[in-house]
């Protein structure tokens, strides 16, 4: 085999605009503070940019007042040979309820047809069937347009449950329901370096689709923990630009292109171009932290996370929890319950949503004195089954206490929505001015609904100015 043959380039996915400014500034990054760079970041050969999802469509439209589709069009524009890449939440697209399959379906062909190339699909539970909708509606498009990209991501955590097996029978799985790639998303930084050697060598020999890995530098291994993925030849790994890097976000892009360099993994980066690149997000870090947007709290080592085992969002959300009951000292009693009432509910992955009902479901239980004593709705949920099935079986004690007598759902849930879309469109038809509204509206009710009358608002403005320079008077 000659030098050349044998290399094998770690492929980069940078997430500077969707992951990175999420877990660091609550994804206020906007649309116009990335636009200068694009056309940098599109000469650095990443396999793609993570832009999208629904945290940065959620502020795009309730904090920036931006239309995150005019977004995505922008920076589809701009990235003339970058992939662009979106976060999908299955069956809850990039909200936070289940939709009908026609909403999925169309949400999937707009998200394409405005420019994004692969869209990373997850579900909280990892239950599959809450996935398949959103992989057929991408392999369809796929056929008809020639493009799009479905990959399935598995929400890792810890438990008795997820053993090697339980992985690599997913990830046939995977293969079996027609996706392009598979991601492990590593929400809370818990896959340690050994373990992912092993994981990944383990899924590399029970799938032949490509493997990508997702962590958060949350728990301060996650360099390590990437170097030995590659050496086990995961495919592709997800950076971040140093300013917005390390802390609850990804490990920095140019410190792994580093690490690489002169292997049979080097990325064949231009560092000099990663510098200039960093030199234009570094003031932007610096005016965040003096505006107190990005907390320095949060780029520090949190080895709670792998004490707890739950991801650092999920910490901070439980302290402001508390903080609003006057509860502050029950914080260490709760994080000791949040692992409880996860083996009550089947043990899931924690991430949105299943981290916030688990969350707050312990937090009730240590404020009440008693626990389920008081269930939010959102448990109730759960436990008839409402996100789907869980890997190991919910405590009966619980099902008896909270939804005692009810009956429980083991089909999709989605198979008992009815199609919704037409219903949605006759909603919000006075505000609509593109197809894509319907669809804003759908996901973010009340949110879309203020932002269309601020859109309004803005253009009636820009109307009576061009009516005065036009005829010299305004519209009465
Ligand atoms: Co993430």
């Amino acid at each position: 085999m000659s030098e050349e043959q044998a290399k094998k380039p770690i492929k980069i996915t940078e997430t500077v605009l969707r992951d990175a400014h999420q877990s660091l500034i609550a994804t206020r990054m906007p649309t116009e503070f990335m636009l200068p760079i694009i056309d940098k970041m599109d000469k650095v050969g990443y396999h793609s940019v993570e832009c999208w999802g629904g945290a940065t469509f959620d502020a795009s439209l309730r904090f920036l007042k931006e239309d995150p589709w005019d977004r995505l069009r922008k920076l589809r524009d701009g990235f003339k040979n970058t992939k662009l890449q979106m976060l999908f939440r299955g069956q809850n697209i990039l909200g936070y309820r289940p939709y009908a399959d026609d909403v999925v379906d169309y949400f999937v062909q707009k998200s394409i047809s405005n420019g994004i190339d692969i869209i990373r699909i997850f579900d909280c539970l990892n239950d599959l069937r809450n996935l398949q909708e959103a992989v057929n509606a991408t392999n369809r498009f796929k056929a008809k347009e020639g493009r799009g990209h479905a990959q399935v991501a598995l929400s890792y955590t810890l438990g008795d449950a997820y053993t090697l097996e339980y992985w690599t029978d997913m990830a046939k799985k995977i293969e079996e329901m027609g996706a392009d790639s598979i991601c492990i998303k590593d929400m809370a930084g818990l896959l340690v370096p050994y373990k992912a050697t092993e994981l990944i060598s383990a899924m590399k020999s029970a799938t032949k689709l490509p493997i990508q890995l997702h962590t958060h530098y949350t728990s301060g291994v996650a360099s390590m923990t990437y170097l030995k993925a590659v050496e086990a030849g995961v495919d592709v790994i997800d950076t971040a630009m140093s300013p917005f890097a390390l802390g609850t976000s990804q490990p920095a892009t140019e410190v792994m292109v580093e690490t690489f360099r002169g292997t049979e993994y080097d990325t064949g980066f231009d560092q000099n171009l990663l510098a200039e690149i960093a030199d234009y997000f570094r003031p932007y870090q610096e005016e965040c932290l003096k505006s107190g947007l990005l907390n320095p709290k949060v780029m520090g080592v949190n080895i709670k996370t792998l004490l707890y085992q739950v991801p650092g969002g999920m910490l901070s959300n439980l302290v402001s929890q508390l903080k609003e009951q006057n509860a502050e000292d029950k914080y260490y009693e709760v994080l000791e319950e949040v692992p409880r009432v996860r083996k009550d509910l089947g043990e899931p992955p924690l991430v949105t949503p299943s981290s916030q009902i688990v969350g707050t479901q312990a937090v009730f239980n240590v404020l009440m004195g008693e626990r389920y004593k008081v269930a939010t709705k959102e448990t109730k949920g759960m436990l008839r089954g409402e996100y789907g099935q869980t890997v190991k079986p919910m405590s009966q004690e619980v099902i008896d206490k909270v939804i005692p007598g009810e009956e429980r759902i083991t089909c999709r849930y989605a198979d008992k929505i009815e199609n919704e879309l037409s219903k949605l469109e006759s909603e919000m038809k006075e505000w609509k001015q593109q197809d894509e509204d319907v669809l804003s509206y759908a996901l973010f009710p009340q949110v879309a609904t203020d932002f269309f009358k601020y859109r309004q608002a803005q253009q009636e403005k820009v109307d009576m100015t061009q009516a005065d320079t036009k005829t010299g008077s305004y519209p009465v």
